[in-house]
């Protein structure tokens, strides 16, 4: 039996102090733990607020005796402090306890499939089968607390600054952010479709059109892509776009609502954020987000190796690649073992070899004397470091030295959670080649400008030419990407013309917002903030499944609700779809 009246709790379950000592208190939540000890009862109970130990002897005439964990209960008691050696330190509320009175059970509770109550290893998928109770688990309710209050300190620092947010919409036409549309048929137009938005990007632009200054929205964008750790098919972004921006206007703004948003969270960010252009993050880092925390920069040695006995680096060098490696402080001491499981781990990364270098020897034998010292100095290493050379073509040797210095800094545990280093990384290429296609691809998005240095290049080398596009990395996270934009409604057509857009399809796909550059449009930018990914690094969360309410699987499937699923044939009808 359950009790559907009660009374409303006087307290949460976090909130009693020593202060509150000979209180009658009411107390509403679920039991957290349970421990009969024989003639007396404690359990522990539990709301989002915290946890609260209840202790309830024999004579109370309740339904103590039949409590279990996730039972939801109210319970009706005095507050008392607890024996000196009972006090729990942990819990916020650790000093005292509720005597109860009486305990009634409001609900039963199934047996959950995993415990609240501890730490198991639950495999995610059963995890997001039952993610109402995962999220039970203190830890993922910080997270959303956390979430919550990140999200109103930017929503108000915005407001400060002077921006407006205003909603765009869900059901729109594709705007190109380099993955799959996700497609929403029309009833009322047959074979047609909307999509939903992979960002705001042409709205906000035009919302600038309109004269509206300064946007802002925390939104909804939905991409249809591989998934990982840091990314899902539906994500939060703050959508920024300012009139008459250049660059610093915009770092500024950026720069304030990051430091609102971590202070919320309890860290103090020094500003200005260092500032490093694509070339050297990919030079030095191996990576265009770069980790800066744990020093190891990348260093290009392939001069040494110019005429070297050795024929592999001496050949590389001699085709156009490069010779590139990292010192590793103190590894000089590094075992067979270890040094051998850099190498594998190197091949992981699509390395075809790694060679390693200490201060006396090399793992290739036509490596030595002169040649070691040359590469020590070239790469900052002292005599007890260990250094770590690649070859090959320069970008993949980058990437995947970038990849390595990683997996090291792991190792070496140089990777603080809350040790925040950013970086401004800029004069990205405006375009990359996809070599599949044979064309040029937007390397940002097709709405951003091109450095005015470098626009002669659009006709003779549209490869060189730098973007006014910028990226915020933190702690090897991309966690905002923007631009400066287009404004001119010529520029922008050339644009779509080297990207293979042809006039027709740029007029079919963005008509509408080409005519509209063309009613005087302001010079403007703007960036987004990835929202979940900036508070998993605030949570010290390693995926932001664990900080979004309702996130998908790695398959992008909701498998508590059991969506994508099969709908009736008369709906399908009605939306003139046909299975194939
Ligand atoms: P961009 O595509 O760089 O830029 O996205 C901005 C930021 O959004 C986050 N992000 C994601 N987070 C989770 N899951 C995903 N699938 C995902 N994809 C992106 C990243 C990224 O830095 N319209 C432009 C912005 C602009 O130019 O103003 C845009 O969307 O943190």
């Amino acid at each position: 039996m359950t009790t559907s009246t009660f009374e409303y709790r006087t307290h949460t379950c976090g909130a009693l102090r020593t202060t509150d000592v000979g209180k009658e208190v009411v107390l509403l939540g679920w039991v957290h733990r349970v421990r009969d000890l024989g003639g007396v009862i404690f359990f522990d109970l539990r709301d989002r607020y915290g946890i609260t130990q209840v202790v309830v002897r024999e004579e109370e005439g309740g339904d103590a005796a039949r409590v279990r964990p996730e039972f939801v209960v109210a319970v009706y008691g005095r507050v008392d402090s607890r024996a000196k050696d009972s006090i729990n330190a942990k819990l916020e509320t650790g000093e005292v306890e509720v005597v109860a009175r009486r305990v009634s059970v409001l609900n039963d509770a199934k047996t959950p499939p995993f415990p609240i109550n501890e730490e198991v290893q639950v495999s995610e998928d059963t995890r997001l089968r039952y993610r109402y109770l995962d999220l039970r688990k203190p830890k993922l309710q910080q997270n959303l607390i956390l979430r919550h209050k990140v999200a109103l300190a930017a929503r108000r620092y915005f407001d400060e600054e002077g921006f407006l947010e205003i909603e765009t919409p869900i059901l729109t036409k594709s705007t190109p952010e380099g993955a799959r549309d996700y497609l929403v048929p029309s009833r009322v137009h047959p074979s047609e479709y909307f999509a939903l938005p992979q960002s705001p990007q042409i709205f906000k632009q035009i919302l600038m059109i309109a004269g509206m200054d300064r946007y802002v929205q925390i939104c909804r964008c939905f991409r249809d892509e591989d998934l990982r750790a840091d990314r899902q098919p539906e994500f939060t972004q703050i959508d920024v776009e300012m009139s008459f921006a250049s660059e610093e206007l915009v770092y500024g703004v950026v720069e304030g609502a990051i430091k609102v948003m971590f202070e919320t969270a309890g860290f103090t960010v020094a500003t200005p954020f260092a500032r490093m252009g694509y070339d050297e993050a990919m030079a030095k880092y191996g990576s265009d987000k770069p980790d800066l925390r744990p020093g190891m920069l990348i260093h290009d040695v392939s001069d040494v190796f110019r005429e070297s006995p050795f024929g592999v680096f001496k050949d590389a060098v001699a085709g156009g690649g490069v010779v590139r490696g990292f010192a590793v402080k103190g590894a000089g001491k590094y075992s067979r073992r270890e040094v051998d499981e850099l190498v594998e781990a190197a091949k992981q990364f699509g390395a075809s070899g790694l060679i390693w270098l200490k201060s006396d020897k090399a793992s290739a034998k036509a490596i030595e004397g002169d040649a070691i010292a040359q590469v020590f100095a070239g790469c900052g290493a002292a005599a007890d470091d260990l250094v770590l050379l690649a070859c090959g073509e320069e970008e993949t040797t980058a990437k995947l030295l970038g990849n390595l210095r990683l997996h090291v800094a792991k190792k070496e545990n140089l990777l603080n959670p809350t040790d925040f280093q950013f970086s401004w990384v800029t004069e990205f290429p405006l375009f990359e080649w996809d070599a599949d296609e044979k064309r040029w691809n937007a390397m940002h998005h097709p709405f951003t400008s091109c450095r005015p240095e470098d626009e002669p290049l659009l006709d003779t080398n549209p490869g060189k030419a730098r973007a006014r596009a910028y990226d915020l990395a933190l702690n090897g996270s991309e966690i905002a990407g923007g631009s400066i934009r287009i404004h001119s409604p010529a520029v922008q057509k050339r644009v779509f013309s080297l990207l293979g857009i042809s006039d027709e399809d740029a007029k079919a796909r963005f008509g509408f917002f080409l005519e509209a550059l063309e009613y005087g449009t302001p010079p403007h930018g703007g960036i987004a903030f990835g929202l979940d990914r900036i508070i998993a690094i605030l949570a010290g969360e390693s995926s932001i499944r664990d900080v979004m309410a309702f996130p998908k699987t790695a398959q992008a499937a909701d498998l508590m609700s059991g969506a994508p699923s099969t709908v009736d044939a008369k709906q399908l009808r009605e939306l003139h779809i046909r299975n194939v």
